[in-house]
């Protein structure tokens, strides 16, 4: 008999629990859409069919999570769930002190709040979000640096996620060393469009950062996605296990904030690990204020349970390769058939380019708002609307075209299977041959800041 080398990559697990998803009509959406202001985020998650709103605390545990979760140790010092969670950070990152923290965020704001003061400038490929944000609260500026390619969504490259070397150079001479309290790198850059970070990069930017004595920081909550990438792309990893590049990855770096929401496996919480001692103190008293003591830092010791396992399943190459096929499948789906979209497509999610797509509304009718909702209305699936209703609100008040209009498809990690992604790819094209049918739309309530959570829209006619 020959060896079988089969082309299905099949999920690598079997399912033992499951949850009802629930079914509605058309007639019903447009109701509930209408009563959420047409704002997928208002909508009740039980009014979703396929939530692919966010990868982030929403994946499904593993029956060895729950075993550790079951077992936990709940003492509010030196709890023994703290030292196998510690244990395991610095298994794969290689860093001297892990603080806890309830998630990304909090591992951010404790950092920077130590570190950045008014006038710095952080540097990064991309600065997520929340990580911008407790940047720019320190009163620093936060300074994007990825490369060109990783701005064009229809631009081919294995590494769209690197940061732009020269750049960095040239922002450290321009700036100074003494201004720049860290250089980041995410991996792999959710901003950019879930796009991974190659070793050769990490290991030049590190080397640039060190020749000036910055601390290099990695952003690591998608860090074994990222190693997946790099086996799968960079020349002489072939033959690596996704531990030992997350490994080498993480030896370039003095520390890492992590989101144990994505690669953790976990449904909450986070850490700050990083080598220097007086740092570490630093940022230990500052959690105590903010999270917790430092052998909980705001978690239970059950999340603790549910890291110290996930990390380690995380890394797992069968499921890594089914993780990262899955975005690929979709991708190829709609590439085929010609769907615009970010590419090649990223670690957790795929990226539909509403501004290509949607030609037809102007970028202050919100492209990607529409076809997010049109996604809704058709397949009852929801993603995010990544362009100018998120970041187009200036402060002052007026209103400026974002850089690019997408929709993300994020993957919660082993909860949706092929045939959720089947249906996934039927809606998405039904929504596509009836695109030139979309309408724009206008704010009819919004706050201030973060606007997208909870604007109040409706449909121009
Ligand atoms: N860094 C990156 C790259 C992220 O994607 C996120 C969260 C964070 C930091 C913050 O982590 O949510 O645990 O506080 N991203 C989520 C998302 C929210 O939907 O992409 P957190």
């Amino acid at each position: 008999m020959k060896e079988f080398q089969p082309t299905t990559i099949i999920e690598p697990f079997r399912v033992r629990s499951v949850e009802p998803i629930r079914f509605t009509t058309m007639r019903e959406r447009e109701r509930l859409l209408g009563e959420a202001g047409y704002n997928p985020f208002l909508l009740r998650a039980e009014d979703v069919l396929i939530d692919l709103l966010t990868d982030s605390g929403t994946g499904a545990m593993s029956s060895r999570q729950w075993a550790g979760m079951m077992a936990s140790d709940e003492s509010y010092a030196g709890a023994s769930s703290f030292y196998k969670f510690e244990a395991a950070v610095q298994d794969i990152t290689g860093f001297k002190h892990v603080i806890p923290t309830h998630q990304g965020r909090a591992a951010e704001n404790i950092l920077f709040s130590t570190i950045a003061e008014p006038g710095d400038v952080v540097l990064n490929n991309t600065h997520f979000d929340t990580t911008r944000a407790h940047v720019e609260n320190t009163g620093a500026e936060a300074r994007d640096l990825v490369i060109p390619e990783g701005q064009q969504p229809r631009v081919i490259h294995p590494f769209k996620g690197n940061m732009d070397l020269d750049a960095l150079k040239a922002t450290i001479q321009q700036v100074g060393r003494e201004r720049i309290p860290a250089v980041m790198m995410t991996v792999t850059n959710n901003s950019g469009g879930g796009q991974p970070v190659s070793m050769a990069n990490v290991r030049a930017a590190s080397e640039i950062a060190h020749e000036h004595d910055i601390p290099f920081i990695i952003d690591a909550c998608r860090f074994a996605e990222n190693s997946w990438f790099i086996k799968a792309r960079e020349e002489g990893y072939a033959e690596k296990t996704p531990i030992e590049i997350a490994r080498e990855m993480f030896s370039y770096a003095d520390g890492c904030t992590m989101s144990a929401k994505k690669d953790g496996m976990a449904n909450i919480g986070g850490f700050l690990a990083i080598n220097d001692d007086a740092l570490a103190a630093r940022c230990r008293a500052l959690g105590i204020l903010t999270e917790g003591f430092p052998t909980y830092g705001g978690m239970a010791g059950y999340d603790m349970e549910a890291i110290a396992q996930g990390l380690y399943e995380a890394l797992d190459e069968g499921y890594l390769r089914y993780r990262i096929r899955s975005i690929e499948y979709l991708g190829e789906k709609l590439t085929a058939a010609g769907v615009p979209m970010v590419r090649p497509t990223g670690g957790h999610a795929v990226y539909l380019d509403a501004r290509e797509m949607l030609p037809h509304i102007s970028p202050l009718q919100y492209p990607a708002w529409s076809l997010n909702n049109a996604l809704y209305l058709v397949g009852g699936v929801r993603g995010v609307g990544i362009g100018t209703v998120m970041f187009g609100l200036q402060p002052d008040g007026t209103e400026k075209p974002a850089a690019m209009e997408l929709v993300r498809l994020a993957f919660p990690r082993r909860v949706y299977t092929q045939s959720h992604v089947d249906y996934l790819a039927e809606v998405i094209l039904a929504v596509y041959a009836q695109r030139d049918q979309l309408p724009g739309y206008r704010i009819v309530w919004q706050a201030p800041v973060l606007r997208h959570f909870t604007v109040r829209m409706e449909p121009i006619a």
